[in-house]
């Protein structure tokens, strides 16, 4: 596995970080039970076709892409991570499929229902034209009338709570997080040590608002019909809602 040492090794942060063993180790408590309660109620709010393809965005190691199968519907997950892809592919059948995939790059053209991306699987990359390109890819992907559900962290409120300093201890690791706010981005670095090496990560988030949002889905052609705080899927509120849960339809 490559290191990426504050980009040293010229790669960027999410290629590496989600990539090693040790991201899985710090979140392990994102758990299956927290997916499913999330894709019952979606499902129950969307009320896709009992045979709808969804397509999972960064599916991560498919936690929420399993769960939909097993719901009935035909599931495609993508992820940058190949650890990741090669996990989840234990859980292929005829109707679940993974595969490694940059989210800017198109996959299908006017084939999905849905396309969810979730748990903050969006704002990583430092050029607004990245950004919009993952957004276009979407659109592309989705059939007229299909539904993208993007599942992002509450700038504003995560600006009034940021944390400072923070450690975390999971399988033997103390995990040594330090979280600071850059200009236009939400910065968290994480420093361990394993055995007798030393290690440091970079998660960097982009600061997106509901303007933001806005914005980038109007320009990519996607009309907002929803706005969501949680993942009980209660109304978007700037100041108290932990979540921003944008939910677009692609106007056929
Ligand atoms: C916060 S994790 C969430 C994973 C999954 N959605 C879940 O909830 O378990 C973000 C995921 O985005 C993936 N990712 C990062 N950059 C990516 C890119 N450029 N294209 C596709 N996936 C990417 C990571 O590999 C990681 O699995």
């Amino acid at each position: 596995m490559g290191i990426c040492r504050d980009n040293e090794m010229n790669c960027e942060w999410y290629e590496d970080w989600f990539d090693s063993k040790y991201y899985h180790i710090l979140y392990g408590n994102r758990n299956a039970a927290e997916a499913e309660a999330f894709v019952d109620k979606l499902i129950d709010f969307l009320h896709p076709d009992k045979k709808a393809r969804i397509h999972d965005l960064c599916c991560g190691k498919g936690r929420h892409s399993v769960y939909l199968s097993r719901k009935g519907f035909e599931v495609t997950g993508t992820d940058l991570s190949s650890e990741s892809i090669q996990y989840a592919k234990q859980f292929e059948n005829n109707s679940l499929s993974f595969f490694v995939n940059d989210m800017r790059r198109i996959i299908r053209v006017n084939y999905f229902d849905c396309v969810f991306n979730l748990f903050t699987s969006f704002g990583y990359f430092k050029s607004d034209k990245d950004n919009e390109d993952v957004l276009k890819a979407v659109y592309t992907s989705l059939k007229p009338g299909g539904v993208f559900v993007l599942d992002f962290l509450n700038s504003e409120k995560m600006r009034s709570t940021l944390v400072g300093k923070e450690t975390k201890e999971a399988e033997g690791i103390v995990f040594h997080i330090a979280k600071r706010l850059e200009p236009g981005f939400f910065v968290k670095e994480i420093r361990f040590s394993d055995g007798c090496k030393e290690f440091k990560f970079i998660e960097r988030v982009r600061t997106f608002s509901k303007a933001d949002f806005k914005t980038l889905f109007s320009i990519t052609g996607f009309h907002i019909l929803h706005l969501k705080g949680d993942y009980q899927l209660h109304d978007f509120d700037e100041k108290t809602s932990d979540r921003l849960i944008v939910i677009a339809e692609k106007r056929g």
